[in-house]
């Protein structure tokens, strides 16, 4: 087997400051670590703007919420489903194709905003169709959630930031900031949190931020960056979410880039071919997680976000976990198969969430 990468210490700090107690790992580290994760991947977030909710009619389990922002960008359509007992928590995260994409209910309005051509989706001419309803059903199994006393919440990513180069420039000199994609579903996820909380429908201070792929990786930006998010759940979140760039395994830095020049801030393109040079790497972003709950999912067969990094990225910031004595809020699961997101990952996911609140965690 290939030895894993030696990794940056994430309880060493500048000044060969070393932290060997979770008060100064807060004060001293937390704040260097954040730093060095914007300025070498993510770049800038948004400012934070103002958050309105209106709260629409429920229909069965859901309720849908139009978030507004100010500084204006289009509101965005949270769907919000309740089960019929006060939540345990909720999990909320967004989606590829549109609310009515992972719930094929025929009330719900195909999302109008421009798409990324997916024909399998049922994605034409960049907009989401009749055959959009339900493609990602699978994804959000809203039965087994809502039965186990879970909430969830969902949105449209290009609701915030379309995953587009050119378009995602237009959104980021519109709120006037250079923001790059995962950067923007990072900060959708604190605006939801936001509109949740004002909802007053959910325990927004319970609220697990999860991401499959590509909203994997904002899942744990999102919690690395704001620290009311309660918890974060990666799902096959690969390079630049779970697994450290310095594991190399799967897709690179150049990788990233040749195909999604608008996700990262353009310093990291710099550090393709030359990962070690990076101050910081995914591990540490994990670690900026701490002590909330944590979740890693991978799967077997997914080599291009490389589970066996994504594992070791996870074991880099246990740590820092350490210091908190919460190593118990950390999970993992290998599931057999491909890239994708199941009712099987979820099963984990809600076990997970039910240990968390046993130990006081969530
Ligand atoms: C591509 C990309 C990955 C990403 C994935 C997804 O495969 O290379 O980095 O995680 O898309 O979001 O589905």
């Amino acid at each position: 087997m290939v030895p894993p990468p030696a990794l940056p210490d994430p309880l060493c700090g500048p000044d060969g400051l070393r932290a060997r107690d979770a008060e100064t790992w807060r004060t001293h580290l937390r704040a260097h670590w954040l730093a060095a994760c914007t300025r070498e991947i993510y770049g800038p977030m948004p400012p934070a703007g103002k958050v309105r909710v209106e709260i629409g009619a429920q229909h069965g389990a859901r309720v849908a919420l139009a978030v507004a922002f100010e500084p204006a960008l289009p509101p965005a359509n949270v769907a919000l489903y309740l089960p019929d007992r006060p939540p345990h928590a909720v999990f909320f995260g967004p989606n590829f194709a549109g609310n009515a994409s992972i719930d094929p209910d025929p009330a719900i309005p195909l999302d109008a905003g421009w798409m990324r051509p997916e024909p399998a989706w049922g994605i034409a001419r960049n907009r989401a169709t009749e055959a959009t309803r339900g493609v990602h059903a699978q994804r959000w199994p809203l039965a087994e959630i809502l039965v186990r006393g879970y909430a969830a919440a969902t949105w449209y990513d290009g609701d915030f930031c379309p995953d587009d180069p050119d378009l995602c420039a237009a959104y980021g000199q519109k709120i006037g900031a250079q923001t790059a994609a995962i950067a923007f579903w990072a900060w959708s996820y604190s605006r939801v949190l936001e509109a949740l909380a004002q909802s007053g429908l959910v325990p927004a201070d319970k609220a697990i931020a999860i991401g499959h792929s590509r909203h994997g990786k904002a899942a744990l930006w999102a919690a690395a960056c704001d620290p009311r998010i309660a918890g974060a759940i990666a799902n096959n979140s690969g390079a630049g979410g779970a697994r450290p760039f310095r594991c190399i395994e799967g897709e690179r830095i150049a990788d990233l880039f040749a195909r999604f020049p608008h996700w990262f801030a353009p310093a990291l393109r710099d550090f393709a071919d030359r990962e070690n040079a990076l101050a910081a790497d995914q591990h540490i972003v994990l670690a900026l997680a701490a002590p909330r709950p944590l979740y890693v999912a991978r799967a077997s067969d997914d080599a291009w976000a490389g589970p066996t990094g994504e594992l070791a990225g996870l074991e880099a910031a246990r740590p820092v976990y350490d210091l908190d004595g919460a190593s118990d809020a950390l999970g993992t699961h290998l599931r057999r198969g491909g890239h994708a997101l199941t009712p099987e990952d979820w099963r984990h996911f809600l076990a997970f969430a039910d240990r968390c609140r046993r130990s006081g965690k969530l």
